[in-house]
């Protein structure tokens, strides 16, 4: 069937559709039915049916006799190391892990936030946890205390699972003290963590309340898969939005489940037995699903590889890993491409490596340039895909179905929506616009299987995000166009999230720490454009009157402010001090203008501002960066 057939078989009967992709899952007792819509606009997928995550992603594959098969390849250029492990051996690490949570009183339903590195053991955690039908939440080792202090708060988890340290190139990142930092912030304190103490640091346990990894485990009886309902939450991730506190994306077992088996098949054409390799990190939602849950669920060999594309020690780590491994299909965000190619343009390191068995690279997490496509398709000589998908969805809304039909490629395009997905451009009063018109990206409800059935404990918070703006239809955030032969276009966010290498930041939370400084009396947080990372934060201080200290003081401990409360992965270091900032005469900052002027672009004058003096100001502030070059207002 080629992808406009198998799009219109989904169209014209969903229910069939996702319930023939029900069957490649393993249910304890199948559901009787694919949706759930009594709550509309509140939908849920197989509710009625008894599954196990772990089960579908470890266990069949043993029983089916594939336990000698690898299911995750270590792959560590920063601890120099390399280790396999089987399907039988991840079954059995599993099981033991599970077992000493229950015998600590971890169950079904109970939450555990997990705080690792790239290790096995991350995995080995969420699969635990997925095993007991507890829900985790990992949160990424690039936050800082404060961060995980909210997510603690707001998940009360009964358990901690945490590794001594994680290793970024040049510095051991103490995972432990920031753990420690951060239960003395949180209200809500666990009955116990887990740590798993690494050899490059050896953390201090608190007694009464840490465990060890290994001694925890000793003696235990190992779990069996505990069946939990299709729509019982697998795990929460949080992830920016407009404000500060971070949205708690639910993913519901079932769903999750049934859509990555059909991705793994339709979007990546793997076949069980490869080796697919997501480069990025769990804490992330790529992570989550195609770095722990599809590769395992669909019976491949995942790899976990703890490095960066470049450093690590150079930029042929990538292909070196696809060669030593045999990838079939690598997945990694354009800046990485972008980084791999600024320190080796010529592609001299490539040639160092046999890549031949690589079939495919997919892209996604943040705007694929068409100049890093081209350069990634001539290195390789395979597809270069670019897909997009948000926290929200878990997998993609618009790719290239390569396991369907390889559809051609329009460079700039993630190409089109998959099964599952009715992707309308509508205008500001929701009505869909044109081919070729820009407007807010919208997708009609129900969204499928596998995406957010709403936020942990903020149903309101949920309706206001996502459905209220539209009626009827879930809101992306994202702006953009589809094109006469139905390509998207993804051309910007509709709200202050900003995308920092592959990285959804909120500004909004930026500026919450900022204006925390005593000397700051307001601020503003945009994103400009940055050659690798795609954009970078900028922050813009007005400074209290009668604070006389040098502002370069002020700049720097703003910077450090930032890194502190929110981590380094928030990449702040541009910020500079204004009189004043351009707002609209209802007093709204006008964020979308300073980010124009700030790249360069020609900006319409906003028709409400109150005194358009003021960006003059701020282009001369932004030109001492040397930023701001060209830009002028269009007439
Ligand atoms: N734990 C602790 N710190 C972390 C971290 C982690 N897991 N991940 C990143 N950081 C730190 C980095 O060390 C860096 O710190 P620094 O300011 O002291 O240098 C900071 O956070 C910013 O990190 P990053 O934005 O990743 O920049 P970088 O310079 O280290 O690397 C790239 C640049 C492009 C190589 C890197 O961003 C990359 O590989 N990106 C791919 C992104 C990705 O996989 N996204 C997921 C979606 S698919
Ligand atoms: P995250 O939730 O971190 O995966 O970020 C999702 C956001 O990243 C989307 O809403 C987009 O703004 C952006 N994004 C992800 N993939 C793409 C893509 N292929 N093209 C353009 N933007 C993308």
């Amino acid at each position: 069937m080629s992808y406009s057939e198998v799009y219109a078989r989904w169209k014209s009967d969903p229910e069939a559709f996702w319930m023939d992709a029900a069957a490649s899952i393993d249910w304890v007792k199948a559901p009787t039915k694919a949706l759930f819509d009594e709550n509309a606009p509140l939908y849920e997928w197989y509710s009625d049916g008894m599954v196990n995550a772990c089960w579908n992603a470890v266990d069949r594959h043993v029983e089916a006799g594939h336990g000698d098969r690898i299911a995750i390849i270590h792959d560590s250029p920063v601890t120099h190391s390399t280790h396999e492990i089987t399907y039988a051996e991840l079954r059995d690490r599993v099981a033991s892990l599970a077992g000493a949570l229950r015998a600590k009183g971890v169950e079904k339903g109970d939450r555990v936030i997990i705080y690792m590195p790239m290790v096995p053991e991350a995995l080995e955690a969420m699969l635990a946890c997925a095993r007991l039908g507890a829900i985790h939440s990992v949160v990424f080792g690039g936050f800082a205390a404060h961060e995980l202090a909210v997510r603690i708060d707001d998940a009360k988890p009964k358990c901690i699972i945490a590794a001594s340290c994680g290793i970024e190139p040049g510095r051991v990142v103490h995972y432990k003290p920031l753990l420690d930092g951060a239960l003395a912030q949180s209200t809500h304190q666990p009955d116990f963590c887990v740590i798993f103490q690494r050899d490059q640091e050896v953390a201090h346990l608190e007694e009464g309340r840490d465990v060890a990894w290994h001694t925890f485990q000793y003696g235990v009886e190992p779990a069996e898969c505990v069946p939990v309902e299709g729509n019982h939450p697998a795990y929460i991730l949080y992830t920016s939005g407009t404000t500060g506190a971070p949205k708690g994306v639910i993913r519901a077992t079932g769903g999750h489940l049934v859509a990555l088996e059909w991705t793994m098949t339709n979007i990546y054409a793997m076949e069980p037995g490869e080796v697919f390799w997501a480069a990025s990190d769990v804490g992330w939602v790529v992570g989550h699903s195609y770095i722990c849950y599809a590769p395992l669920i669909h019976g491949c060999t995942t790899i976990v590889f703890e490095g960066k594309p470049v450093g690590t020690p150079d930029p042929g780590t990538f292909w070196r890993v696809v060669r030593d491994h045999d990838v079939k299909v690598l997945f990694t965000a354009p800046t990485a491409v972008r980084a791999i190619r600024r320190e080796d343009p010529e592609g001299e390191f490539h040639k160092k490596y046999d890549t031949s068995g690589l079939r495919a690279l997919f892209l996604a997490g943040e705007r694929a340039d068409p100049d890093t496509i081209k350069w990634a398709e001539a290195l390789l000589n395979v597809p270069v895909i670019d897909h997009w998908w948000q926290t929200e969805t878990g997998y993609a809304i618009a790719a290239n179905p390569l396991g369907i039909e390889a559809l051609p490629v329009k460079v700039g395009s993630p190409s089109v929506a998959m099964p599952g997905y009715d992707v309308q451009i509508l205008d500001e009063a929701g009505h869909p616009v044109k081919p070729g018109e820009l407007g807010a990206i919208a997708i009609k409800l129900p969204l499928p299987p596998g995406t957010l059935p709403g936020l942990w404990n903020a149903e309101a918070r949920f309706r206001k995000s996502y459905l209220e703006h539209f009626p009827g239809y879930y809101e992306t955030g994202d702006a953009g166009m589809v094109d006469e032969e139905g390509y998207l276009y993804i051309m910007a966010r509709t709200d202050d999230v900003i995308n920092v290498a592959g990285h959804r930041l909120s500004t909004g939370a930026m500026e919450e720490v900022l204006t925390s400084h005593p000397d700051v009396a307001e601020c503003a947080v945009i994103g400009v454009a940055d050659q690798l990372k795609g954009q970078l934060p900028m922050g813009f201080l007005c400074i209290s009157k009668g604070v006389e200290r040098p502002h370069g003081d002020i700049v720097k401990e703003c910077v450090k402010l930032v890194r502190d409360q929110i981590g380094p992965v928030a990449a702040f270091k541009l910020a500079l001090v204004v009189e004043r900032l351009p707002k609209t005469r209802s007093g709204k900052i006008l964020r979308g203008t300073m980010a124009k002027i700030a790249d360069g672009e020609t900006f319409k004058m906003p028709a409400t501002i109150d005194d358009p003096a003021i960006l003059d100001e701020l282009r001369t502030a932004l030109l001492t960066l040397g930023y701001a070059k060209e830009a002028e207002a269009a007439k």
